[in-house]
């Protein structure tokens, strides 16, 4: 059996081309991370994990690689990636990397040697397909399949060169590989091995149980009002997903120590994680579920369907309860591909932002599992003031409005509206490090605007403020480190029915924690015997008499049972 470190660890995100530029050419680099090594080291975190800094055209920044053996020039060399590796681990964090492999770029060599003939020695390594029987090719409808990509349009795209189409899922730009081909899964264990070998101490797979396909690539169900059919039956946890996972822990991390791997695998069931994340298997370490962040997501993409309370709570439970014996939760509120966790959970607004932002934080805190932190949510970022589809750059975003409106008939207000909610761009505005020009992300013109509350908003007024949210997400991460009942207690929701406060117990031996956070802007009495001696241990607001808790407010206590 591995060491299971992570089970007491916290990590960190980094969005390096939103983190620090420090060349001022308005994108970040790694030369700006290594800049900022000590607002991280001071937090307290264990794990930095890089979004992609690979070579890429950036079609979908970074999630389209080209060179899976490189860095991306803008961001900087293999010798400062080095530089930065070490830096981290002098400090005593790891650091992890994106491992981009149900695609890769349409302009990475493989592809282009695919693409080149129908005898191509790399044809097999993506998913070529002719047109539908008895259709004329590249005509409409005469895609292999009715699926739709995630980003808007078809999932097929028309290669004129051999009269076969490809297959991707998402951008046209970012070729689905096959995996049933041995060669292409040998090629990205050889490259994992490469980056593990340079010291890097694991890897977030991005969409890795979407990489087995059922190969007769069945038409997918079409629901009202969309284009598109759902493939996702064909490839969500598909027919070979755990034997790939299998094989590649046995090929890159079996023997090796203290690595970390957490796959993103959207649509998975616990069930399923359950079978992903146990030790004895040799998969992933955890896996990101998705059910928490598609809570407020209805049938109709285009409606905002407002959160409950109740609703979230029923899921944080399930999966809790569900992999309370076997495997491991990854926990999240926020990464780049969610809009920001206090806009969406708390209340940004002045008067409640801080505490609602440290109430959140709390919540998904003390539960039972590894938390993740998204750059800039230990500042309380938030949401940007998106006003027009033109102050979007998100691929997914443009996609989705281009579909939407242009052949749907929806309203530009109505996707805006849950775009501006939604959309992946409020994630990736630039890191507020101070209240200079451009929140101090750049001397240059930003990629993004910065969020125009960067004054209040930024990291060096929180570094003296002992106060801040800075400082709060400082103090849940030592809790945990110090606390063997944060890692380890069993866990009990209570009061699952209230819509205004959420409330649980962690137990470990004789040591117990109650957790409660009101996610409202009024007083409430939480209805909880027997903690009236317990001991304090956090309060993101003066303590509460009583379990009477203010607006937004959370409590830790503990008591010995
Ligand atoms: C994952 C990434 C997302 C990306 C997509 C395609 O969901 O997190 O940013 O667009 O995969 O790679």
């Amino acid at each position: 059996m591995t060491d299971l470190w992570w089970k007491s660890a916290v990590v960190y995100q980094i969005y390096p081309r939103s983190f620090a530029d420090a060349d001022g050419d308005g994108m970040g680099d790694l030369r700006g991370i290594i800049e900022h090594l000590d607002h991280l080291a001071g937090l307290g975190v264990d794990v930095l994990w890089l979004s992609p800094i690979y070579p890429s055209p950036q079609d979908d920044n970074g999630y389209d690689i080209s060179d899976y053996q490189n860095i991306e020039p803008i961001f900087g060399t293999l010798e400062i990636f080095d530089e930065l590796l070490a830096g981290a681990h002098a400090r005593g964090m790891k650091l992890i990397m994106d491992l981009v492999v149900n695609h890769s770029s349409d302009e990475h060599p493989w592809f282009a040697d695919s693409r080149s003939s129908a005898s191509s020695d790399k044809r097999d390594w993506y998913w070529w397909r002719p047109a539908r029987e008895g259709m004329e090719p590249g005509t409409p409808g005469a895609e292999p399949t009715n699926w739709g990509s995630a980003f808007g349009g078809s999932a097929w795209e028309y290669d004129e060169k051999t009269g076969e189409y490809y297959l991707h899922l998402f951008s046209k730009k970012q070729p689905d590989l096959n995996w049933e081909n041995d060669e292409v899964r040998s090629a990205v264990y050889e490259m994992m091995n490469w980056w593990l070998d340079r010291g890097v101490d694991g890897f977030r797979m991005d969409v890795i149980n979407m990489i087995s396909k059922d190969t007769s690539l069945p038409d997918g169900r079409l629901t009202a009002g969309s284009s598109y059919g759902d493939g996702s039956p064909a490839y969500i946890n598909g027919p070979r997903i755990h034997e790939f996972l299998q094989e590649m822990h046995a090929k890159v991390f079996a023997g090796r120590d203290a690595m970390l791997t957490v796959g993103e695998m959207p649509g998975v069931t616990v069930d399923e994680a359950k079978l992903f994340t146990d030790p004895a298997r040799g998969e992933v370490d955890m896996v990101f579920q998705f059910d928490h962040v598609w809570a407020d997501r209805g049938d109709d993409p285009w409606l905002l369907v407002p959160l409950q309370l109740t609703k979230l709570k029923a899921i944080f439970n399930r999966w809790q309860t569900g992999l309370a014996e076997v495997g491991w939760n990854s926990l999240y509120w926020n990464n780049h591909d969610q809009p920001r966790a206090v806009s969406r959970y708390g209340d940004d607004s002045p008067q409640h932002r801080v505490a609602s932002a440290k109430m959140i934080g709390t919540v998904l805190h003390l539960h039972r599992g590894t938390p993740y932190i998204y750059q800039g949510e230990e500042l309380g970022m938030t949401n940007f003031p998106f006003r027009t589809i033109a102050d979007f750059r998100d691929i997914e975003a443009l996609g989705h409005y281009a579909q939407a409106v242009d052949r749907e008939g929806r309203t530009p207000e109505e996707v805006l509206t849950v775009l501006r909610a939604r959309g992946r761009d409020n994630a990736r505005t630039p890191m507020q490090w101070d209240a200079s020009a451009n929140a101090g992300f750049t001397t240059g013109t930003p990629w993004l605007a910065a969020n125009p509350n960067y004054p209040e908003i930024n990291a060096a007024a929180q570094h003296d403020d002992p106060d801040s949210v800075y400082h709060y997400y400082r103090q849940l991460i030592e809790l945990r480190h110090n606390e063997p009942a944060v890692v380890e207690g069993d866990f009990t929701m209570l009061l699952p029915n209230d819509e205004q406060l959420y409330a649980f117990t962690r137990r470990l031996n004789a040591t117990e924690l109650l957790v409660i956070g009101n996610f409202s802007g009024h007083e409430v009495t939480a209805e909880i015997d027997g903690w009236s001696d317990a001991e304090l241990l956090l309060s993101n607001l003066p303590a509460p008499s009583g379990l009477t808790l203010a607006p937004w407010q959370a409590v830790v206590y503990r008591r010995t049972v």
